[in-house]
């Protein structure tokens, strides 16, 4: 495998879409073919997931909210992450298992790394080689988001602020974890200040491969 695979992970309101915009133009520069996707939802059947699990009336169980999920990833990873990083492209995707650990996580009822586990068996074991976590306050990330005022902030408001707090920990705790892995970049500044940190961070890890 000859590509690069980037994820980009944060809480709601860190700014990962436009990272990723300005990541995979930035690439292109540089000459790179780059494929931007996401989860869950990066394909067909992904789009479909993805509104079963997040438009669902009433409560989802956990465990199959988890499963669903993983269902998404596996799909992904087979048709889409892998076949473009054989080809020697760059992967630059909106969240991978990470979400899954700490939102999953963050709920309390599962345990993370069972989670992970899962994860990493639906994706057959492909990890990123570099992760992006774009860290904020969550209460600075919803303020971002009210301030955009679309249908995304409805969701948000059904979960508390506590609820968010426990994601932030859960990825923090992660990056600790996997700090050859992971990237911790400060997401409160202007896109363009965290636009050229997440550049370091890139240069570097491609460098080095
Ligand atoms: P989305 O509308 O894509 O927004 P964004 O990624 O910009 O926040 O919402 C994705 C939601 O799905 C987000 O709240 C996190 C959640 N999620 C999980 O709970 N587990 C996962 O494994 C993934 C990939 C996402």
């Amino acid at each position: 495998m000859t590509g690069a695979f980037i994820t980009l992970e944060g809480g709601d309101g860190s700014g990962k879409s436009t990272q990723a915009a300005l990541l995979g133009d930035w690439l292109e520069a540089q000459g790179r073919t780059v494929v931007r996707t996401r989860e869950p939802g990066g394909t067909a059947l992904g789009v479909e997931i993805r509104r079963l699990v997040q438009h669902t009336e009433g409560h989802v169980a956990p465990r199959a909210e988890a499963l669903l999920y993983a269902a998404d990833r596996a799909h992904h990873v087979a048709t889409l992450v892998r076949p473009a990083l054989e080809r020697g492209e760059v992967v630059v995707q909106d969240r991978y298992l990470d979400s899954s650990v700490a939102y999953q996580g963050a709920g309390r009822e599962l345990d993370g790394q069972q989670i992970r586990d899962l994860s990493l068996w639906a994706a057959d074991g492909l990890l990123p080689h570099l992760t992006l976590l774009l860290d904020i306050e969550p209460a600075a990330g919803r303020a971002r988001m009210a301030a955009r005022a679309d249908a995304v902030y409805d969701r948000l408001e059904e979960t508390g602020l506590d609820f968010a707090e426990r994601v932030r920990a859960a990825y923090l705790g992660l990056a600790q974890a996997e700090p050859e892995r992971f990237a911790v970049v400060d997401a409160s500044g202007t896109p363009d200040e965290v636009h050229a940190s997440v550049v370091s961070h890139v240069r570097a890890m491609l460098e080095a491969r």
